[in-house]
C-alpha cells in the first residue's frame, strides 16, 4: 500500500491544477483598447463597455436589465435598497453563506435573520424560510451555493404570498439555469460577484439583474452617486454611492463572458467523470443535482464526506491528507455566518437593532453546522478545468487516503477554519 504523503510518502500529484482565470489574445486586445482610449472609469454611467456588458450579461441570464457595479456585496445592498427595504426590516438569509450576504443587509439598515439549510443541497431550507417570516420581514435572499440552486419553486410562491421581494444571490451561479431560466432572472433581483475566484471575473466586480424597469432605474441611480438613470421614467431620486465598475473591468468581463459557456461545459464533463470515479469509494459522494437545475454551474464541486467510510477519520484530517497528496480542497470554506470569525457583530453599532428581538447568540442551524464542520468538501472549479488526468488524480488521492485511513489516527486537526 502506498505511503500517505502526510506521512512522508510520495504525493499523488505535484503538478499544479490549471490556473484561474483563463485569458488570451481577446483580453489583451480589449484591455489595450481601453488603455489607449483613455476612457477608463465608470463615468458616464453606464460607460461604453458597461452598457454592452449590462445588456449582454442580462440577456445571457435571461433578465431584462443589468447594472454593473463594484462588487457582489454592493450589488446585494443596492438591490435591497432598490427593492424598498426600510430601516429595521428583517431579511431572511441562509446561515450557510459568505458573510457578505448578511453584511449587505446590515449595510442597507436591515436585520438579517438566519435560517438553516436543506441537507440535500446545503441551500436555504424553504420550510425554515417560511417559518422565519414575521410581520417585519420584507425580503429573502436565497443563495445558489457552490454548484447548487436554492429551491426556487418552493421559495417564490411563499415570498409572493407574504409580499416579500426575492434577491437571488448568484455569486456562485454564473450560467446556471433552473428549469431553463437563468439564475438571477427568477427573483425580483439577481446579484452576482465577479471577484477573482468566481466563474466570471475581472478581479473584482458585481452585477445586479432585474426585469423590472423601475427597479433597474433605482439600481442605476444608487450606483451612480444618485444621478438619474439614462431612461428615468420613474424619476427615482436618492443619495447614491459611486459604486461604478471601471471600463477595464467591463471590457475584460465581456471577453470572459465569451469563454463562459465552453468553460461551464468543460467543468461539467470533468465533474461527471469525477462522480463516476468516486462511485467505487465509500464515504464520499458529490451532492446530487435536482433535476430542475437544467444547467448546473460549478463554482465549487461539493462532496459530502462520511467519516465511517474512512475509519472514523475526521473530515479536517482527511482534508489535510488530501492537500498533502497535492489536491487543494477546503472544508469550512464557509461557516454558518453567526459563527464565522468575520461576523464581528456588535449590536451597539447598528441603530436598527434597538427595537429588534433578533439575538444571534441564540441562533443554531444544525444542518449548516454539520455541513461546515464535518461533512462538506469544497473543490474549486479550476480543478475541473483541465483534463481526465486531473480528475483521475483527485479520485486516486481520495482512494489512497481511504485505503490507508488507519494511519491517520495520530494526525491532528488543523486549528484554523474558514476561508478568509
Ligand atoms: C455567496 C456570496 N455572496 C456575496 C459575495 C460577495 O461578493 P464580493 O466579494 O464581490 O463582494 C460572495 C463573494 O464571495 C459570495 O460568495
Amino acid at each position: 500500500m502506498a505511503r500517505l504523503a502526510i506521512k512522508g510518502g510520495k504525493p499523488i500529484r505535484t503538478k499544479p491544477f490549471p490556473g484561474w482565470p483563463e485569458f488570451g489574445e481577446e483580453e489583451k486586445k480589449v484591455l489595450m483598447l481601453v488603455l489607449q482610449g483613455r476612457n477608463w472609469g465608470g463615468y458616464p454611467s453606464p460607460n461604453t463597455y458597461a452598457k454592452i456588458l449590462n445588456e449582454r450579461f442580462a440577456a445571457f441570464q435571461g433578465a431584462r436589465y443589468g447594472v454593473a457595479c463594484a462588487n457582489g456585496t454592493v450589488s446585494l445592498e443596492v438591490a435591497l435598497k432598490a427593492g424598498g427595504l426600510r430601516p429595521g426590516d428583517e431579511v431572511i438569509v441562509p446561515a450557510y453563506t459568505w458573510v457578505g450576504t448578511a453584511a449587505a443587509v446590515l449595510f442597507a439598515q436591515g436585520v438579517p435573520v438566519f435560517v438553516d439549510s436543506d441537507p440535500a443541497n446545503y441551500c436555504m431550507d424553504p420550510k425554515a424560510f417560511e417559518a422565519a417570516i414575521t410581520s417585519r420581514t420584507s425580503a429573502v435572499i436565497p443563495v445558489h451555493l457552490g454548484m447548487e440552486m436554492a429551491d426556487m419553486d418552493a421559495i417564490l410562491p411563499v415570498a409572493r404570498r407574504r409580499q416579500l421581494f426575492v434577491i437571488e444571490d448568484c455569486a456562485h451561479a454564473h450560467g446556471a439555469q433552473w428549469k431553463g431560466l437563468g439564475a438571477g432572472s427568477l427573483g425580483a433581483f439577481g446579484s452576482f460577484s465577479m471577484q477573482s475566484s468566481k466563474l466570471l471575473t475581472a478581479g473584482e466586480g458585481g452585477m445586479i439583474l432585474t426585469s423590472n424597469e423601475e427597479f433597474y432605474e433605482r439600481c442605476q441611480t444608487l450606483i451612480n452617486c444618485g444621478r438619474p438613470s439614462p431612461t428615468d421614467r420613474y424619476k427615482y431620486r436618492s443619495i447614491g454611492h459611486n459604486h461604478r465598475m471601471t471600463e477595464f473591468q467591463t471590457a475584460l468581463l465581456l471577453a470572459q463572458l465569451g469563454r463562459l459557456p465552453e468553460q461551464t461545459e468543460r467543468r461539467l464533463k470533468n465533474a461527471r467523470l469525477l462522480a463516476q470515479k468516486l462511485e467505487g469509494i465509500t464515504g464520499i459522494r458529490p451532492l446530487s443535482w435536482d433535476a430542475r437545475i437544467t444547467r448546473p454551474a460549478i463554482y465549487h464541486y461539493l462532496l459530502r464526506y462520511d467519516p465511517s467510510g474512512f475509519g472514523g477519520t475526521h473530515r479536517d484530517v482527511f482534508l489535510r491528507s488530501l492537500r498533502a497528496e497535492g489536491i487543494p480542497a477546503e472544508g469550512a470554506f464557509y461557516e454558518p455566518v453567526y459563527r464565522a470569525p468575520l461576523w464581528d457583530f456588535r449590536r451597539e453599532n447598528f441603530a436598527v437593532f434597538a427595537g429588534s428581538q433578533v439575538d444571534y447568540s441564540k441562533v443554531r442551524c444544525p444542518v449548516a453546522e454539520k455541513a461546515a464542520y464535518e461533512e462538506s468538501v469544497w473543490l474549486h472549479h479550476s480543478l475541473l478545468l483541465g483534463d481526465a488526468n486531473d480528475v483521475r488524480d483527485i479520485a486516486e488521492a481520495i482512494a489512497k487516503i481511504q485505503a490507508s485511513a488507519g494511519e491517520l489516527a495520530d494526525v491532528s486537526r488543523p486549528t484554523q477554519t474558514g476561508s478568509f
